[in-house]
């Protein structure tokens, strides 16, 4: 796969990102206090109205303590250089073709090893639990990395809802295919559809978002509309976009990746330096944004920096065999 430059950023989304970074601020510094006022509250419809994110505002209380406070990717980027390959294979792609996605009327059926199975209507979703914001660093495998302000809220709540059942060991996540509106489903680069697994107890995790928006605004089509999955200590594949089943089960899930390589896409993928890919080493990555010809890269953190909150879920596990 390719890494291209990200197409050029327009003066007047510099400004509204400006914008957004001096309010993030002063709302993470204020904490608490602060919370309660929610993104899309104070200024925030005004300053992206004109120039920036252009979606429905999602009230969100910001989570300092689930987010990196690091420089936040721009919205253009994280919204022009995209891996969804059901609208192709190049990073530009997503961006270009999703804008047909249909995301009303949306479902998302809960089955398998749960209790009480239930399909829950994306309304019904937006409502379930109070929205975050967390600001997490996003890893792809293929060498680059963001830090995005993500919206949602812990896929836990969902979870809880349904009741698993003591045979829950694993959960399946199912995306969206859309023939009429995805021209990549035509072509045999992956199973369709896209699907990916957890662990339940890494599925369960606080840290494991449902995400409904970024930057204060619902997710555009090309970052997963309506509803992704966000495990950021993971590399990016593992964040299924655009969910429309989740099924308990009891045996590890085939994933997309392992069925069209597995010996490049290990059923894990926690982030880690030491443990390369076949194709591309996982020792350091290149911060989308940030990237100029002399720019460094950073160094890779081990699980992408989450070890102090995930590593205990791997206590005794190879994580070289179990990559
Ligand atoms: N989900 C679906 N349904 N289809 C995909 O192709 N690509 C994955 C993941 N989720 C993908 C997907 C990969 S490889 C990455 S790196 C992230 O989405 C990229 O998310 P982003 O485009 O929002 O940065």
């Amino acid at each position: 796969m390719l890494i291209k430059k990200p197409g050029d950023v327009l003066p007047s989304e510099i400004t509204s990102e400006a914008v957004w970074h001096a309010r993030r601020e002063w709302m993470l510094r204020m904490g608490a206090g602060a919370a309660a006022v929610g993104v899309g509250g104070l200024s925030g419809r005004q300053a992206f109205a004109a120039d920036g994110p252009t979606g429905e505002v999602l009230q969100a209380t910001p989570n300092p303590q689930f987010s990196v406070m690091e420089k936040q990717t721009p919205f253009s980027d994280v919204t022009s250089y995209n891996n969804y390959y059901e609208f192709g294979l190049d990073k530009g792609d997503p961006a270009k073709y999703a804008g047909k996605l249909k995301t009303r009327p949306w479902t998302v059926s809960i089955e398998g090893e749960v209790g009480k199975p239930r399909t829950f209507d994306i309304d019904e979703l937006l409502k379930l639990a109070p929205m975050e914001e967390r600001i997490y660093r996003l890893r792809c495998v293929e060498g680059w990395s963001m830090v995005i302000p993500w919206v949602g809220y812990s896929l836990s709540a969902l979870l809880k809802q349904v009741e698993p059942t003591g045979n829950a060991k694993f959960v399946e996540f199912v995306t969206a295919v859309q023939p009429d509106t995805m021209p990549g489903v035509r072509s045999g680069v992956l199973g369709w559809p896209y699907v990916e697994g957890l662990r339940l107890d890494e599925a369960m995790h606080p840290l494991t978002l449902l995400a409904f928006g970024v930057y204060g605004r619902v997710l555009p089509n090309q970052n997963g509309a309506p509803l992704r999955l966000m495990v950021p200590w993971k590399y990016g594949f593992k964040s299924a976009k655009s969910l429309v089943k989740i099924r308990l089960v009891s045996e590890q899930p085939k994933t997309a990746w392992i069925k069209a390589a597995a010996q490049e896409y290990g059923f894990y993928a926690n982030v880690n330096p030491n443990v390369p890919h076949p194709r591309w080493s996982q020792a350091t990555e290149r911060r989308i944004g940030e990237d100029g010809l002399f720019t460094p890269k950073r160094k890779t953190l081990m699980f992408n920096g989450y070890g102090d909150q995930v590593a205990s879920l791997y206590a005794g596990l190879d994580l070289k065999q179990n990559y």
